[in-house]
């Protein structure tokens, strides 16, 4: 099943080689879910889903307390005259000044799918500030929110930095990391997905974690850009390169294939799915 959102970097199209490769376990911990594309392509008995920017976790909370009235509050905003130019700017207006959390949320789920190219991005005062899409009949995702609240049942959702998320790892875990990307090369030097950014020396402390982790019997999976930083950071887990397509460009049409890993932080002793 696919997100819900449209979400930079999600991992719908790779989900396959994801699943190949993760561990068998009793409680899956992604402490960077974005739209969740391995939770919902998964079966573990237990998630602990975690990501620092909180409109999304909000959002996520609603869902799960709420269920199908909230998917029929969302609904009411896919009108064909909410989709015009004014009208978008005047929602994104009010998504960045209200303080009522489930009307920001059924927002952001507006905004995600009448705003351009599914970007999630936000200015420095927290602010989203992604320009109108001008799609002509923009899609209301009924089916997929009905099945992620469906799985919410299994699953905690939390709203921290990454490593509060990975110290709360227990064995019987197995971690799924999906960072920002590191960036391809030295000219574009970070990938901001929210306001602040996430440098190098943050991969750094994943890949460090991932390498404790695996160190006390948890399994760690990350997946990233294949760069020269990436193989050196992930030298002690057991790699898996694949080439992904992608839109690279921000006309839309540039589709170009870019090499992606899959680093494997195991514990010697334990399975692996086949
Ligand atoms: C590549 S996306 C994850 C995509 C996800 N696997 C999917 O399928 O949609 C990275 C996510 O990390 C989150 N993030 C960025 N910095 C973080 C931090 N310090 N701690 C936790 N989450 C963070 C972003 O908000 C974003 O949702």
């Amino acid at each position: 099943m696919r997100p819900f959102l449209k979400w930079p970097g999600n991992k719908y199209r790779i989900i396959e080689a994801i699943k190949g490769r993760l561990p068998v376990g009793k409680r899956l911990v992604e402490p960077f879910v974005g739209s969740g594309a391995v939770f919902l392509n998964t079966d573990y008995e237990r998630y602990l889903l975690n990501d620092n920017n909180p409109d999304l976790i909000t959002l996520y909370k609603i869902l799960k307390k709420e269920g199908e009235p909230f998917i029929q509050y969302c609904q009411t905003f896919f009108t064909p005259e909410n989709n015009s130019s004014d009208k978008y700017y005047e929602l994104r207006a009010l998504f960045n000044r209200t303080d009522d959390s489930r009307l920001k949320s059924a927002l952001l789920i507006y905004l995600n799918r009448h705003g351009y190219n599914g970007l999630v991005r936000y200015n420095l005062q927290h602010e989203l500030n992604v320009p109108f899409g001008d799609y002509k009949r923009p899609y209301f995702p009924y089916q997929e929110l009905l099945f992620f609240f469906k799985k919410t049942s299994q699953a905690v959702f939390t709203c921290n930095d990454f490593l509060q998320t990975m110290a709360e790892a227990r064995p019987g875990d197995v971690l799924y990391c999906d960072p920002p990307y590191v960036p391809l090369s030295a000219t574009s030097s970070f990938t901001a997905y929210s306001a602040g950014g996430f440098y190098l020396d943050r991969q750094k402390d994943l890949a460090r974690m991932a390498e404790e982790l695996s160190g006390r019997g948890i399994p760690v999976l990350i997946s990233n850009h294949d760069t020269e930083f990436t193989n050196r950071a992930y030298q002690n887990a057991d790699i898996q390169r694949l080439q992904v397509q992608r839109f690279i460009s921000c006309d839309g049409e540039n589709r170009k294939k870019v090499g992606e890993i899959l680093a494997l932080f195991a514990p010697r002793e334990r399975a692996v799915n086949p």
